[in-house]
Formats: C-alpha cells, sequence, structure tokens
C-alpha cells in the first residue's frame, strides 16, 4: 500500500533557505512515491503575537511557495490548517492524553519561554496540534528539520499511549530527515538556528531575496581567521554551515566541495556561493509571483481543503469514539 507523507510549515515570516534545505527541498521528491499532505500551520503561528493582516498574506504566500519550490497540486494535498476543523478538535483531545510536565519539558517551549514575562498557553500547548496534524492523516513518514525531532518523539509517544489507553486508532509516524541541510545555521551566529522570526536580518537568507541582498549577506557571513575551507563544525562553525549550505544547493558533497577550493580563500568561496544560491532561487521567485496573484491558487487550497476534511474527519470520528466522546443514540 502507498504510504503517506504529512510535514507542515508556520506561516510566521518569509521563507529562509534553512526551511527549503531542510524541508521543502525534499517535498517534489518524494510526491510520486508517497500519498501527500502539506499543510500551512496557521494556528501553530499564532502562539506568539503575530500582525493580522500579515499573517493572511503569509499564509496565502506559503501556499504560493510550496508550489513554487515545486510541488505539484495534481499530485498532493495542500491545504490550511484552519480550514479543517479537525486539528484543532483533535489537539484538544491530545492535550488530554499528555501531561503538563512533558509539554514544559520540550526544548523549544524553554527557548521561547525563557526570559519572557508572559507567553501563551498555546506555546505550551503546540506540540499536541502537531501530533494532531501528522495523525488525523495516518501519516507513515514526516519530512522534517532537526529541530523537529523532539516534536516527532512526543507525537510517536502520544500515538502509543492513546493506541494503548483506548483503541488502536493511530499509525505511529516516523521522522524523516535530510543529510545535508538538515540543520542551517545563522549566518551571523552560527551555533544558532537559522530562523525566520529572526531580528537580525544580515542572519537570515530568505527565498525572496534579490541577488544583491544575497551576496552581500553572505559575504557578510561569519566565518573565522584561519581562511581554510574546511569542514569541521565544532571549531569551524561559520565556514562548515557554508560548505552545508552549498552542498544543498549544488547536490555535491562536502568532501568534494572541500577538494575544489583547496588552496582557495573564503572570498572565492563566497562570491561562487552567493551565484549559485541566487541562481538556483530566481527560478522559485518567478514561478511564486506567478501563482500568487493568481485563481488558480484558490481553486488548488479549496480543493485541499475539501480533501483534507474528508480523510481527517474520517480519523477524528474513530478517535472521538475510542474515548468516548459524544453520544449514544436512542434505538428507534
Ligand atoms: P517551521 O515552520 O519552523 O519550519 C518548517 C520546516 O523547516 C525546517 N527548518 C529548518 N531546517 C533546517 N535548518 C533550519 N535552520 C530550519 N529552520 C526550519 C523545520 O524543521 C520544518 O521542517 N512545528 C513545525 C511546523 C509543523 C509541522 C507539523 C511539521 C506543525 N505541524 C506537522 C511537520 C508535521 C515548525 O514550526 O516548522
Amino acid at each position: 500500500m502507498t504510504q503517506t507523507i504529512f510535514s507542515g510549515i508556520q506561516p510566521s515570516g518569509t521563507l529562509t533557505i534553512g526551511n527549503y534545505l531542510g524541508a521543502m527541498k525534499q517535498f517534489p521528491e518524494l510526491q510520486d512515491e508517497y500519498n501527500s499532505y502539506f499543510c500551512i500551520v496557521d494556528h501553530h503561528a499564532i502562539t506568539v503575537p503575530q500582525d493580522r493582516l500579515k499573517l493572511r498574506e503569509r499564509t496565502r504566500s506559503l501556499a504560493a511557495m510550496y508550489i513554487a519550490c515545486g510541488i505539484d497540486p495534481n499530485k498532493v494535498t495542500l491545504f490550511i490548517q484552519s480550514e479543517v476543523p479537525a486539528h484543532t478538535e483533535l489537539a484538544w483531545m491530545l492535550q488530554c492524553v499528555a501531561s503538563v510536565g512533558e509539554l514544559e519539558r520540550m526544548t523549544q517551549f524553554k527557548d521561547k519561554s525563557e526570559g519572557q514575562e508572559s507567553v501563551t498557553a498555546g506555546l505550551l500547548t503546540y506540540p499536541p496540534l502537531m501530533a494532531a496534524d501528522i495523525l488525523l492523516y495516518q501519516t507513515d513518514i514526516v519530512p522534517v528539520g532537526d529541530d523537529q525531532k523532539q516534536h516527532i518523539e512526543l507525537t510517536r509517544n502520544l500515538a502509543e499511549r492513546f493506541n494503548n489507553r483506548y483503541n488502536d486508532i493511530f499509525n505511529v509516524p516516523d521522522i524523516k530527515i535530510q543529510e545535508v541541510g538538515a540543520r542551517i545555521m545563522s549566518l551571523q551566529n552560527p551555533t544558532k538556528k537559522m530562523s525566520k522570526s529572526d531580528d537580525n536580518q544580515k542572519a537570515t537568507i530568505y527565498l525572496l531575496d534579490d541577488p544583491k541582498r544575497i551576496e552581500k549577506k553572505i559575504k557578510s557571513a561569519v566565518t573565522d581567521s584561519e581562511g581554510i575551507i574546511e569542514f569541521d563544525k565544532d571549531n569551524k562553525p561559520g565556514i562548515s554551515n557554508l560548505l552545508n549550505i552549498y552542498a544543498g544547493f549544488t547536490n555535491k558533497s562536502v568532501d568534494q566541495i572541500v577538494a575544489e577550493y583547496e588552496g582557495k580563500g573564503y572570498g572565492d568561496f563566497k562570491t561562487d556561493l552567493a551565484e549559485i544560491v541566487s541562481n538556483y532561487i530566481s527560478d522559485i521567485q518567478q514561478r511564486y509571483h506567478e501563482l500568487y496573484e493568481s485563481e488558480e491558487l484558490d481553486d488548488i487550497l479549496d480543493q485541499g481543503q475539501e480533501k483534507a476534511n474528508k480523510v481527517a474527519s474520517k480519523t477524528l470520528k474513530k478517535a472521538k469514539k475510542a474515548m468516548g466522546i459524544g453520544r449514544v443514540h436512542q434505538k428507534r
């Protein structure tokens, strides 16, 4: 039987090359082989404050970006999380299976709440919502970047706990992580991951950046004073990150790239890398702009909504029955 994949991205900012290399790049490669669901997880985005107009724009923008990056709407189901109410409904049920302790132990929660006077309850209960996203489609495989590992582990635990406690309803999914690109780091602080919500614009290359900006950002990327191009994540995190980006966009191995640049300096390497990244993403950008303005995009999302609702409501119905949610009907 064809296996199912599910992945989601938050519309919380313009997509970065980290999102692309860690997650999106593999989606078109998987869509022929798997029954595929790709989601714009807008409910996840509101766990932190958002500008409402921007959020709605980014939701549409992300849908266009998925397709511009190569997913084929005829082959996959592309949809918006908030248009399929089963997600928040199952999320509530899974919150009643999860413990506060295990949610408080999530590193993402710890990072995002550290030093804050107050955080939303949604930030804490975000992982059961993510679990609901995945489990509603009886997902076999979740292709994501390395930073989502702990959330997938929790999803597996919640699925198993639910199955054992109530009834065997959910498939227990596996994670799929790219070899190269699983964790692209900030250009300004290469020990921190590149993030679409980073305040420092220089730290991040966005998929919609123009060639000039890309060149500027790469040229000012933090490296080291040694000037030797080699991969050493612990001692040379800056150049190692740039090597990973280079490998991700060329499909060459890091070793091969290191060999090609033997005896050359960071300047040459950075100039080439800027050109490679710009050329690669210029096709994506062109497709993106055409799609964003098109009515076709609305049709695609309408179809996605319909298909996702159909599948999700079936699983939700089973899960509710297993848990005892709803009433018994009087026999007539
Ligand atoms: P999000 O929106 O932060 O990121 C989307 C995808 O991009 C990957 N990613 C990265 N990969 C490599 N290097 C980076 N610097 C980098 N930054 C982000 C993420 O791992 C992710 O695959 N919780 C999820 C969204 C989500 C989801 C889901 C994912 C909600 N429900 C169900 C999969 C399945 C998130 O915040 O991703």
